[in-house]
């Protein structure tokens, strides 16, 4: 039994990264022949990558995917540790588990992701949820089949949970959700240790794949049909920094971009990290999109520095202002933070001032959720939660101005969307423009996986609605 350590999460030496290769262990090629599996996903993209390797070596492993978790012969949940919720819904989803685990006992449940590297939910699981089957954490997916065929002639909770800064595991399979858009991970873990948050202890260090393998696997996904890619990391804009060539973000794009896939997007940008050279590179290369999420967390300066941001409001405004300056029609979307340990009316004023600057596309917000183990979960968390919650809807209902005026400026306009497929609407087609917009389209289905010129008819908050050009548009 391995069980997560904090102290050993934390840690950043300067051992060196290895890369490994996946095998498949042809002798368990069987282990889930004529069984079913289904998984659930909470969290970020980095959470339901890891979900499409986790498909893919269950599949390698003869398990078939079923989406009616009451019929599954394996239950895993893929978790995610960022904000109290998210463990409140996996608890709840636990407690419903419990009743078909009585009923149907030789079920396996298994818990991995984010909330499976934190001490503190293993040892909970360990005295309250002895029933689960296995808990295994983000740094050993690769050895999924290995802990399962353990898991399947025991009859007791196996724990294997790494807190070590991490490898990097090449050629994992993967059984991707789309078939026209697909996640690329280029690095992982993180330094920064902004103070509030969990990611660097549940990840590990930041590790950069080799370039050569994110082009490999880019061309890959050209081959195979695929038009866009979205480059997945913690904070992106400081890939390279840990490998010992010189090799930035900005190189990277020009070679993602070089091999020809029809759409490049990036997710996270830390404001710190983000330099001219990347500006340069989404100014010169048509297929890198014109849409960045940069955020900004808060718009006090105090409170920027508690966090650990290392930049004030008067930089950000900066960056905010010369890539809408080089990027024509740019659209650039954030997270913010509220009631941050001694975040006063006026601090959080200030970050309604810095919307009311940006005029943010839209943006993710969040009451701050102390985690254990994180610098600021020791501060002493000094605003109610109906103060929380007031600023949280104040901030909202900007965040929605902004994004209802940003949408106003494509009414009538021709745009490209890449469709996707059916919304849950009726024979509506979805897809998204290059700026990222999510657009309802009428048509039929020879139009999926292509990317089409529609002319947006109306507007709404969160959404386009808009019909597809033909040559009178
Ligand atoms: N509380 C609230 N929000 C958080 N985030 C990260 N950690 C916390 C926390 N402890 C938010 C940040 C980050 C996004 C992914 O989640 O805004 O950018
Ligand atoms: Fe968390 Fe900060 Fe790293 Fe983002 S950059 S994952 S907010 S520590």
């Amino acid at each position: 039994m391995n069980l997560p350590n904090l102290k050993e999460a934390k840690r950043r030496s300067k051992k060196e990264v290895l890369v490994h290769q996946y095998k498949s262990d042809e002798s368990l090629k069987n282990l889930g022949l004529n069984k079913t599996y289904h998984i659930k996903t909470y969290g970020c993209q980095m959470n339901e990558h890891d979900t499409e390797n986790i498909k893919a070596i269950l599949e390698e492993l003869s398990f078939t995917e079923t989406n009616k978790m009451n019929d599954a012969d394996l239950i895993l949940l893929n978790t995610c540790a960022i904000r109290e919720n998210a463990h409140n819904k996996v608890f709840g989803m636990i407690g419903r588990i419990k009743h078909l685990k009585e009923s149907k006992p030789e079920v396996i449940v298994g818990i991995c992701g984010c909330m499976a590297q934190e001490e503190h939910i293993v040892d909970e699981i360990m005295n309250k949820y002895k029933w689960l089957d296995m808990v295994f954490g983000t740094h050993n997916i690769y050895d999924l089949p290995n802990l399962l065929n353990k898991t399947m002639k025991s009859n007791k909770l196996e724990i294997d949970v790494q807190s070590i800064e991490g490898d990097i595991i090449e050629c994992m399979p993967s059984k991707r959700d789309s078939k026209h858009k697909a996640w690329v991970n280029i690095m992982y873990g993180c330094d920064k240790f902004c103070t509030y948050c969990i990611v660097p202890y549940t990840r590990g260090k930041q590790r950069s794949r080799r370039s050569v393998d994110i082009v490999n696997e880019v061309k890959h996904l050209v081959n195979n049909g695929y038009s866009e890619i979205t480059l997945l990391g913690q904070n992106v804009n400081a890939y390279g920094k840990d490998l010992d060539i010189e090799y930035s973000m900005a190189n990277l794009l020009e070679d993602v971009s070089k091999t020809g896939i029809k759409r490049i997007r990036f997710v996270t940008s830390h404001p710190w990290d983000f330099t001219d050279e990347m500006i340069k590179m989404i100014q010169k290369y048509d297929n890198i999109m014109p849409y960045i999420h940069l955020p900004i967390q808060s718009g006090s300066n105090r409170i920027l520095k508690l966090m650990g941001r290392k930049y004030t409001k008067e930089q950000y405004f900066e960056l905010f202002t010369k890539l809408k300056e080089a990027i024509p029609n740019c659209s650039i979307t954030t997270d913010i933070i509220v009631g941050y340990p001694t975040e006063t009316t006026e601090e959080f004023n200030e970050t309604l001032e810095m919307v009311n600057k940006c005029q943010f596309d839209s943006a993710f917000t969040f009451i701050f959720s102390p985690r254990v183990g994180t610098p600021a979960s020791k501060m002493e968390d000094n605003i109610t939660l109906k103060e929380k919650n007031r600023r949280l809807h104040q901030l909202n209902d900007l965040i929605n101005q902004y994004a209802l005026s940003n949408n106003q400026k494509y009414l009538d306009k021709v745009v490209p969307v890449l469709i996707e497929g059916y919304s849950n609407k009726d024979k509506t087609l979805m897809g998204y423009t290059d700026t990222m917009k999510l657009v309802n389209v009428k048509g039929d289905e020879t139009n999926i996986g292509k990317i089409v010129d529609v002319q947006i008819t109306d507007v709404k908050t969160w959404s386009l609605d808009g019909k597809i050009c033909n040559q009178d548009c």
